[in-house]
């Protein structure tokens, strides 16, 4: 595990994959997790534009906002000391023009206190992935399945099972790397491909329903805690049923007022 005091920073990615530590990432997109998952030991929050779908429940990621990404984001970094904070960049803030996107990544690190941006795409973004660095603002690179292409991509599905996507993958992770891009996350790949990218690069991967030889993971925190009922993939495993205990609470509080049994006595004041 990284060292359990100092926050973590893109060095710390570094550091990790050359002694082969692997990187636990989950998504967070408010303060009272933040600051449970901080405390639970976890290198990195990323602010997902997930959030769209997960608490905002829309269908896709595509009209997440700039400003609801700002807003999640600074109340996750108010719960996080050790943890990077990471801010998923929605959909056409970062890829019309390189200036366009150093102006709203650079508003994202202002005006959040985050440590870094999320960009999805490959080979095509690598300019604006290196304009961004260079001006000093750290990006983690994403692809495979991307989300904001869900449409270009026909759905939600595997991507790189054969020979010619998976070599795209390979070039377009390479081309990230070349640009600057502190770690690459790898979405809805198969295991052995995102095996042979994550030997190829000296920046970590972090995968997602891409097999255990990424140098790191991350997952949906509401999907793995089984709080989201509305999605289920083979790749998550639910580490809770919390929205069974949940259920179960909410009946029980609901019963015991109808009843009549709470509040009691020690739940009253008596003056
Ligand atoms: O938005 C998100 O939650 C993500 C993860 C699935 C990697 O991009």
């Amino acid at each position: 595990m990284a060292d359990e005091l100092r926050p973590v920073t893109t060095h710390t990615f570094l550091k990790m994959k050359e002694k082969a530590e692997r990187i636990v990432m989950l998504t967070c997109y408010d303060a009272l997790f933040a600051r449970l998952l901080d405390a639970s030991g976890v290198d990195a929050l990323l602010v997902g534009d997930s959030v769209n779908q997960v608490l905002a429940g829309a269908e896709t990621t595509l009209s997440a906002t700039l400003e609801q990404m700002i807003y999640h984001t600074k109340i996750v970094r108010r719960g996080a000391q050790r943890a990077m904070v990471v801010c998923d960049m929605p959909y056409l803030t970062y890829q019309v023009t390189p200036a366009e996107a150093i102006r709203n990544c650079g508003r994202v690190l202002a005006e959040t206190g985050c440590h870094a941006v999320k960009v999805e795409g490959g080979a095509p973004i690598a300019p604006t992935v290196r304009a961004l660095v260079d001006v000093g603002i750290p990006v983690m690179g994403h692809i495979g399945l991307t989300p904001q292409s869900v449409h270009a991509l026909g759905g939600y599905r595997v991507q790189g099972r054969d020979d010619a996507t998976a070599l795209r993958l390979k070039n377009d992770a390479q081309a990230l790397e070349d640009a600057g891009a502190f770690a690459i996350v790898l979405e809805l790949v198969p295991a052995p491909r995102a095996s042979e990218i994550t030997k190829s690069l000296t920046i970590p991967t972090i995968g997602i329903g891409a097999g255990p030889a990424c140098d790191g993971q991350v997952l949906v925190l509401h999907d793995m805690l089984g709080l989201n009922e509305r999605f289920s993939a083979k790749f998550v495993k639910k580490y809770a049923s919390l929205a069974d205990d949940v259920r179960e609470a909410v009946s029980l509080y609901a019963a015991e007022v109808r009843e009549g049994r709470y509040p009691g006595p020690e739940h009253s004041f008596g003056k």
